[in-house]
């Protein structure tokens, strides 16, 4: 069985928090929030005081993804804003081990972001520290990109690596997730998946939400 979070990129940010109770009810698993810094990637979003805001409208956890550079200068910040999950780019930050060490120090989960040209191998020497992958299937920086087919090879093989050495590891995927492929991506072993304009553009986003639900248990 695999989980739903819901991208904030797409939501309405006039509107935040009908936008989260619409999900809520829909039975979203996480709420996926998108950081972005106009530098690691070509767009800006949002940091911690907006984010520390929606963790008085909601109990759902969050899955915060930051797409900044030198991200080890914001953890403290956004671990104070409330993120239960902290994910950052080896990309974006020269020591991941030290990084990834001071997300736990505080208790919280952390996870690495692969963008698509990165390989697994970045990663290899620090899986049993990290508690999520999470293998980007587009360029980040907007909503509404379409899935990198050769991304599929990589999902899989990671399947393998957490399953064959019995690691405690979420596997999320993020980017071009939509209802249409959301049952194939769920079958290559995928634990979360992170789908943003395909929920929140939607007409009926509680029944868009539920909709996923149903494909991916
Ligand atoms: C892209 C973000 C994604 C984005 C996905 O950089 O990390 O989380 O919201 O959007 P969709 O689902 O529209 O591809
Ligand atoms: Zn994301």
């Amino acid at each position: 069985m695999a989980g739903i979070a819901p991208s904030l990129l797409s939501a309405d940010f006039a509107n935040l928090t009908e936008e989260i109770r619409k999900i809520e009810l829909g039975g979203a698993d996480y709420l996926h929030l998108d950081v972005m810094d106009g530098i690691f990637v070509p767009n800006i979003t949002f940091g911690p005081p907006v984010i520390k805001k929606l963790r008085k409208v909601t109990s759902l956890p969050f899955d915060v993804h930051l797409m900044i550079d030198r991200p080890e200068r914001y953890i403290k910040d956004f671990v104070g804003a409330g993120a239960d999950i902290l994910t950052v780019h080896p990309e974006s930050t020269t020591h991941l081990h030290r990084t990834i060490q001071e997300i736990k120090s505080y208790g919280i989960k952390a996870g690495v972001s692969l963008n698509p040209s990165t390989s697994l191998d970045t990663i290899e020497y620090i899986l049993e520290d990290i508690d999520l992958v999470l293998i980007m299937t587009v360029n980040p920086g907007f909503g509404g990109q379409s899935f990198i087919n050769s991304m599929v090879d990589k999902i899989k093989k990671l399947r393998s690596i957490i399953d064959d050495r019995g690691l405690d590891i979420i596997l999320e995927v993020d980017g071009g997730v939509k209802l249409s492929n959301a049952k194939e991506i769920k079958e290559m072993g995928v634990d979360l998946l992170v789908s943003g304009s395909d929920i929140f553009g939607s007409e009926d986003i509680t029944n868009r939400t539920k909709a996923f639900k149903n494909l991916i248990e």
